[in-house]
């Protein structure tokens, strides 16, 4: 049948090449598990559809067998294990999946799979792997009235008028391909959130989604308004000092654990963007959570508190940038919040864009567990309609050096907990997922959520491993296909950076709805929300000084971190308009005048687009027929808006540099 990709990665089609199977079928004789728990039930169902799809036979499930020739599931008491690690042996001619937990037994399941779905062999099959980080989480930014804030997949997945009776097996298969890729919390509702979620009629709808999601792994949390207990006429005020406030946060707190023991907690975005925060009260962020984090004292559940804050700044003020906005609220703060309160910092100190430098917060809270949350929808990357694999971009930020304890304080260290000793760990990513039948709008975008609960699981994994893994369980096996696949994934970040933002432009998209350029904004509702504020185009050049000459924002990084960023002449170019505001005509490392290359940029940005679309093209014989035409529709999308980016940035900035369009690039069309 056609395939429409609802399938994700979990595709389990016949492997064509018949050794191959047979190779398999040597372990896969039958499988040996406990399926009274729920979880190995869940996990040995995934095993016999995945085998009886990929090998085309039927494995039935056995208590226990003398025999060899099988998969066993089992409990282990292994210290190299965490709560949720797993190994996968080859011993006395079984291949032997487990875990100290019926958690570990499910990962180690899904990773059996993946073995066999990439075309790895199990006669010396040796893994090890334990989750770097607690919580990775999904947090999906959708409304009660089914419209998904900044989502481009169609609607809501969650159905909340039919719910709680009506369960929709939608539902177990978002479940399903989390678990596969070890996202073990899920966030279900926007941040900017409505007090309906705390009502008791939402709660049991809430517990309806728990209850499908649970035997995977996965707890559910719900984003909360700051404000509920007034706007639900539980209390006069929302002031988190004041004792009728505190007590109906626990009696709530405590009516929500009634009706889902395993509820993972709070997520708050507060006194941000108009939204409701301890600051209405001349309180702090550390007030609001502690009074959360008491709430949930007697529970299992923590409270995330969003670092996301920012307040209009002045223009004229030649030192305020939004860029130190939450670093100055924050770190202050640092020591003074409870042990159950995680402060979760997006990946860069603006917004989401296709290139930022690492958030300075990171490394700067050693008391404060920080959590890493990235965007996998493509807000501010071309919605739906623009191919770009998030991995690398994800990398580069874990990968930054903080220098906070020496040299190799990564990003990723602050998060994983190993550098300030952090026990709640946590990684999020804003969900790209919607009602499309592909799950994601773009087929291609499956990666980005794929790729995320990869590196949310291990973030030493290279943004090749897992393209490799996804081409192969998602397209194709055919190695010449998988390798330019693969290819275009890994070059497409880079090739959108350059038509859209190249050498560091940030913020320069459509006002509102962040699509498409816009970098002749000079006024908006509010400053920091137009373009010009963060070009800085003018006569003499381009970019934004946050060196001591300029708004200082550079000076929040350890000095290590300063000196790579200082010198306009030593910053490397990706960085270089983020932190410098350089003259048109200064010479750059590539040999070429600022304008010069910002011209090259953008116009081999645009080929490089054309050169994805002939890339995809010459696999069509290895892709089903509706993904390939709908992947190529999408990138001839592309195409035109890459051609609409470089033409409006190249004329814009031309009025300001005056300077003509370098040979061999013609006149923009
Ligand atoms: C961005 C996004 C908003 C979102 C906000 C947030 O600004 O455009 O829609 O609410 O981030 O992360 O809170």
């Amino acid at each position: 049948f056609a395939d429409d990709g609802y399938r994700l990665w979990l595709k389990y089609d016949l492997i064509s090449n018949k050794q191959q199977r047979e190779s398999y079928a040597h372990f896969t004789k039958f499988i040996v598990a406990n399926t009274q728990h729920e979880i190995i039930k869940v996990a040995t169902d995934e095993l016999k559809s995945g085998l009886q799809g990929l090998l085309g036979k039927q494995v039935s499930v056995l208590s226990t067998s003398k025999n060899a020739g099988g998969i066993v599931l089992q409990l282990s008491k292994n210290q190299a294990l965490n709560d949720e690690g797993f190994t996968i042996i080859n011993q006395n001619g079984n291949v032997v999946v487990s875990g100290n937990t019926e958690k570990g037994i499910l990962y180690g399941t899904f990773e059996l799979l993946r073995s066999i779905q990439t075309g790895k062999s199990l006669a010396n099959i040796f893994i090890t792997s334990n989750p770097k980080i607690k919580l990775r989480m999904l947090n999906h930014w959708d409304n009660p009235l089914g419209t998904i804030e900044r989502g481009y997949a169609g609607s809501s997945l969650w159905k909340w008028y039919e719910l709680p009776e009506n369960i929709d097996p939608r539902y177990k298969d978002y479940a399903r391909a989390n678990a596969s890729i070890g996202i073990n919390a899920t966030v279900v509702n926007n941040v900017n959130a409505s007090a309906r979620f705390m009502t008791k009629e939402y709660l049991l709808k809430v517990k309806a989604l728990a209850d499908v999601f649970r035997p995977y792994g996965i707890q559910i949390f719900l984003s909360v308004n700051f404000a509920a207990p007034k706007i639900l006429k539980g209390a006069k005020t929302s002031d988190p000092l004041d004792p009728q406030v505190r007590a109906w946060w626990q009696a709530k707190t405590k009516e929500i654990y009634s009706i889902i023991p395993d509820f993972g907690g709070y997520l708050v975005k507060a006194n941000s963007e108009g939204e409701p925060g301890p600051q209405d009260f001349g309180r702090t962020h550390a007030d609001g959570a502690n009074m959360l984090a008491e709430a949930l004292k007697p529970f299992t559940g923590v409270v995330i508190w969003r670092a996301f804050v920012y307040k209009p700044s002045s223009k004229d003020d030649p030192k305020g940038d939004r860029y130190k906005e939450a670093y100055n609220d924050f770190k202050p703060l640092d020591g003074q919040f409870d042990r159950k309160v995680i402060v979760q910092v997006k990946n860069g100190p603006i917004d989401f864009q296709a290139r930022e430098p690492f958030h300075p917060l990171f490394g700067a809270m050693p008391k404060t567990p920080l959590a890493m949350e990235f965007q996998i929808t493509q807000e501010y990357l071309g919605f739906s309609t623009n191919l770009v694999y998030l991995a690398p971009l994800f990398k580069e930020c874990l990968e930054s050096d903080t220098y906070v304890k020496g040299k190799g304080s990564t990003v990723a260290k602050v998060v994983d907990g190993s550098l300030h000793d952090y026990n709640l760990t946590a990684i999020a990513g804003v969900a790209n997922t919607g009602s499309d039948r592909n799950w994601t709008g773009h087929f291609m975008s499956q990666a980005n959520w794929y790729a995320f609960g990869r590196l949310a699981w291990n973030h030493e994994l290279s943004s090749a491993q897992i393209a490799d893994e996804w081409t192969k369980m998602t397209l194709m096996q055919d190695e010449k296909a998988v390798k330019t696949v693969t290819n275009i994934l890994l070059a497409s970040r880079e090739n959108y950076v350059n038509f859209t933002t190249p050498l560091g432009l940030h913020h320069i998209m459509g006002q509102g709805i962040h699509y498409g350029p816009e970098p002749w904004l000079e006024r908006s509702a509010r400053p920091d929300w137009a373009s010009a504020y963060y070009h800085r185009a003018d006569s003499v050049g381009l970019g934004f000084d946050r060196t001591k000459k300029g708004t200082e924002a550079l000076l929040l990084y350890a000095p290590e971190v300063q000196n790579q960023w200082n010198d306009p002449n030593k910053t490397p170019l990706p960085y270089l308009l983020w932190f410098h505001h350089v003259g048109w005509k200064t010479k750059l490392s590539t040999g070429n005048t600022l304008w010069d290359e910002l011209c090259t940029r953008y116009y081999t940005g645009l080929a490089s687009v054309k050169e994805m679309r002939q890339q995809w093209s010459s696999v069509k014989s290895n892709v089903d027929k509706e993904i390939f035409e709908d992947v190529a529709g999408r990138l001839a999308v592309q195409e035109r808006e890459a051609i609409w980016w470089r033409d409006a940035c190249v004329l814009y900035f031309q009025q300001y540099s005056k300077m003509p369009i370098p040979a061999p690039f013609p006149k923009p069309e």
